[in-house]
């Protein structure tokens, strides 16, 4: 399906958007190369999460283009845009598990709803996906009965059902402990790997953009003003790079 003309699964060009008189993204331009795991940072409030909603298509751009494998995001219609859906995982901010499903039965969900013929059995396939994040215990617990952490790990296991070639993840180490954290990061980076993954990861932990992330992007004011490595941010002139450095440090 790679069939655009660089063959990087995630291009984006020109990017804007604005809520009423509110202008969130002024003209956002980056390209992923397959495997790549990207650090989208910046402060609370910048757009991080309305990117990532445009690059699934939940929300559409008031102006530019989003080719997620080969596939432009901003002209499919709802049948198309389903079936390219199933290729990219996603990761909300809030695991967002179905409190009246088991552990299992939440990571079934899409396997049941997007099952091809001749496919492992959807139970056989959770657990498999469970037991590579560490849950294979767990299976019969509800969500109110596991940490936050733990919900984590679902919500991974669950982005990862249908075997996407690109995963987003919104502040998938928001509000867990400093270790649990540095946990689901190298879970994420082990499992990217493992799968030749392509991966934006939004985060406002610098220590696991530092430590997991080949590239990072840094918004503000609705443009990136640093693109490239942890070492790129450090030694940028770029004022409010310099002063978001500072506040993390
Ligand atoms: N559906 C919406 N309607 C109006 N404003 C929105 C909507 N979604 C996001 N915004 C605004 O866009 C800005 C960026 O939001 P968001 O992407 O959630 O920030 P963050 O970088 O913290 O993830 C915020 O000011 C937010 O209030
Ligand atoms: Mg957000």
């Amino acid at each position: 399906m790679e069939n655009e003309q660089n063959g990087n699964p995630v291009t984006v060009e020109g990017l804007r958007k604005s809520f009423g008189a509110q202008a969130v993204l002024k003209g956002v331009s980056f390209s992923l190369a397959r495997g790549q795991i990207l650090s989208v940072l910046g402060r609370s409030g910048t757009g991080k999460s309305v990117l990532l909603r445009l690059l699934i298509g939940l929300d559409k751009p008031d102006a530019g283009s989003i080719r997620m494998n080969g596939d432009e995001i901003t002209e499919l219609g709802l049948e198309k845009l389903n079936e390219s859906r199933k290729n990219i995982g996603f990761l909300f901010q809030q695991a967002a598990l179905y409190d009246s499903l088991s552990i299992e039965e939440n990571v079934e969900f899409p396997l049941r709803r997007h099952r091809k013929a001749g496919e492992a059995e959807p139970r056989e396939r959770a657990h498999q996906l469970l037991a590579s994040v560490g849950l294979e215990k767990d299976l019969n617990k509800m969500p109110s009965q596991i940490s936050g952490g733990m919900k984590k790990r679902v919500a991974l296991a669950r982005a990862l059902a249908l075997d996407p070639s690109i995963v987003l993840f919104d502040e998938p180490t928001a509000g867990l402990d400093p270790i649990t954290a540095a946990e689901i990061g190298r879970l994420i980076v082990d499992l990217s790997k493992q799968r030749n993954m392509t991966s934006v990861v939004v985060t406002h932990d610098m220590h696991a953009a530092k430590c997991f992330s080949d590239r990072l992007i840094l918004l503000s004011d609705g443009k990136i003003v640093v693109d490239g490595t942890f070492e790129d941010l450090q030694n940028s002139t770029d004022e409010f790079a310099k002063r978001f450095l500072s506040d993390c440090a």
